[in-house]
């Protein structure tokens, strides 16, 4: 099966595509038809599956180990990309990890690590994005809905990580803008993925903290992902894809 849309002879490259959003995120694209590079930590079976999917597309796909933390491995993933694929026109920001609790409780190593895969991690791969781009070039992140709205307590590491990247967003819209790139921020609402499973312990109060009452699905994020990587005139935007959560 061949694809057709928006998106025909792109490359993408989507961090964490392993799982959830960014699985969702990779077949989307490939579905516009991009072809896809995705990055994983340590799911490789699962990151193999979607290449797989993607390649029953018709496009092509590469897994890449790539761990956001690191600092040589977050700014090398566009030039695997770019070696693997011809090129980079789509990045998306995807890869994230949230460790929530009371302030109190939270050592420096969780303070390190989550800003090492959040905001250094993101910053690196955009910098590697900004040299490597083109005109029409697409930059798309993952933020969060408690960037806007933060509706209990244990919040405070992952809504600051988060928050950086409105600033990185907008800076780079009028950094990139010249040259015909854009950045746009996405922030989802509860949604359901293995990071925030939608029968978990806490999603009843997520879900009732959201205007439609349920937690959104990771295909939801998706549509709006590949809307922005295929929009030429939206630009330093924020998007809620959070079921109402802001509202
Ligand atoms: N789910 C929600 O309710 C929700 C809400 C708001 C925002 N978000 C954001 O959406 C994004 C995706 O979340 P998700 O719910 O889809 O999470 P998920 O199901 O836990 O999947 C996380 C993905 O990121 C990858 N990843 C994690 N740490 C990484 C690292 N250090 N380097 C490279 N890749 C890494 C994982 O790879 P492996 O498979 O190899 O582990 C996996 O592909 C995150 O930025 C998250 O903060 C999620």
């Amino acid at each position: 099966m061949t694809s057709q849309g928006t998106l025909e002879g792109k490359v993408a490259l989507v961090t964490g595509g392993s799982r959830g959003i960014g699985a969702a995120t990779a077949l989307r694209l490939a579905r516009e038809g991009a072809d896809v590079a995705l990055t994983y930590v340590s799911a490789q079976d699962a990151a193999e599956d979607v290449v797989r999917a993607v390649e029953a597309l018709g496009r092509r796909a590469v897994a890449l180990r790539a761990d956001a933390a690191d600092a040589q491995e977050a700014d090398g993933a566009v030039e695997r990309t770019a070696k693997a694929l011809g090129g980079l026109d789509v990045l998306v920001n995807n890869a994230g990890v949230g460790v929530l609790g009371p302030v109190e409780t939270l050592s420096v190593a969780d303070v390190d690590r989550v800003l090492a895969v959040n905001v250094r991690g993101v910053y690196l791969t955009c910098r590697a994005a900004a040299v490597r781009m083109g005109p029409g070039g697409r930059i798309v992140t993952i933020g969060t809905c408690m960037t806007q709205r933060v509706p209990g307590p244990g919040g405070t590491l992952y809504a600051m990580s988060k928050a950086a990247l409105t600033g990185l967003t907008k800076a780079l819209a009028r950094e990139l803008g010249p040259r015909g790139i854009t950045a746009n921020l996405v922030h989802p609402g509860p949604i359901d993925t293995d990071m925030n499973p939608a029968d978990g312990p806490y999603a009843a109060g997520q879900a009732a903290m959201t205007a439609l009452g349920r937690f959104g699905t990771a295909d939801e994020v998706a549509s709006t992902v590949a809307h922005l990587a295929g929009a030429a005139y939206v630009t330093g935007a924020e998007f809620a894809v959070d079921g109402g959560h802001a509202a």
